[in-house]
């Protein structure tokens, strides 16, 4: 793997995921080959490479949901395919998922969706799952007039605001986000960047999160895994990684996007002067 100047880990920092010689293989098929990808407390790490390149399949390893054909995932220092499946219950009601598509129950209210893995514990008396779910409904900028609503009456940027509700629902210190702002406007996209960025400052998380907009990644992001050829080809801040030599890194940043998302960063200003 391609690390940054300085490399990193910095010392001190508590690893929360750490993939070593990750391989996935379906069939015949290989998705992941010697893949390896560390991520810290505390960091937004966003996740890109080309469709079908294995990012979800990738944040499912993480998750315990799909197994490896070789290699090891630690989530929170446990080797996550080798616990009981009790302690792996136990370590999921420390992370919270956002996923790709079909983020909400669409039977459910939204009030039901976000109380759900609440109920789940079994252990919390109604008004907490009540007061809990209409909380985090409310950090994520969902009043509780909405509470009583189906999915198909919600827009797409609110439908993605309960999903993150949903998956803030039982105070994770770790997120995973796939594709977030996929779909949504430009404004709802720039407001869900903003809630996000709220919300890891205020409870303090780490987010893992899978993103295409690359306004998104640079806005949110402290590094980028640059998933290509089977494993992660760079792993670097925003700024570096636009820098290494891959086919992939120059189709997908120096595009006419990336280069204006890229150039609209503050440390760009002068970069950008320099080239007019
Ligand atoms: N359960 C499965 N069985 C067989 N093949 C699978 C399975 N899940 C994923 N794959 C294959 O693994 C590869 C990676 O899929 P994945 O969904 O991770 O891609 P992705 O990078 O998330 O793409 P996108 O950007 O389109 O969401 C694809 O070729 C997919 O067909
Ligand atoms: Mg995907």
């Amino acid at each position: 793997m391609n690390e940054c100047d300085p490399i990193e880990p910095k010392e001190g920092k508590e690893p929360i995921i750490e993939i070593e010689n990750l391989r996935t293989q379906f069939g015949d098929t290989v998705v992941h080959q010697d893949l390896n990808l560390t991520i810290h407390r505390g960091e937004i790490v966003s996740l890109v490479g080309g469709s079908g390149s294995g990012k979800t399949v990738l944040l499912r390893q993480m998750l315990g949901l799909t197994r490896p054909a070789a290699g090891s995932v630690r989530v929170f220092g446990e080797e996550i395919n080798r616990i009981s499946s009790d302690h792996l219950q136990q370590l999921r009601a420390r992370w919270g998922m956002l996923f790709q598509h079909g983020a909400l129950f669409s039977a459910l209210t939204v009030f039901d969706n976000v109380a759900q893995p609440l109920r789940e514990l079994r252990v919390l008396p109604k008004e907490v799952v009540r007061d809990a779910a209409l909380l985090k409904l409310q950090m994520a900028g969902i009043g509780p007039e909405h509470a009583r609503k189906m999915p198909s009456d919600l827009s797409g940027g609110m439908i993605k605001r309960v999903a993150l509700a949903r998956a803030l629902a039982l105070d994770p210190d770790l997120v995973f986000l796939d594709e977030p702002t996929a779909g949504l406007d430009p404004n709802a996209s720039e407001s869900f960047v903003d809630l996000i960025r709220e919300l890891h400052h205020e409870m303090k998380l780490t987010v893992v999160m899978v993103t295409h907009d690359l306004d998104t990644l640079f806005a949110l992001s402290s590094r980028v895994a640059v998933l290509a050829d089977k494993h992660i080809i760079a792993y670097c801040a925003p700024d570096k990684v636009v820098e290494f030599k891959h086919p992939f890194i120059e189709t997908f940043f120096r595009g006419e996007r990336g280069q204006r998302a890229f150039e609209a960063l503050p440390e760009n200003q002068e970069y950008k002067k320099e080239h007019e």
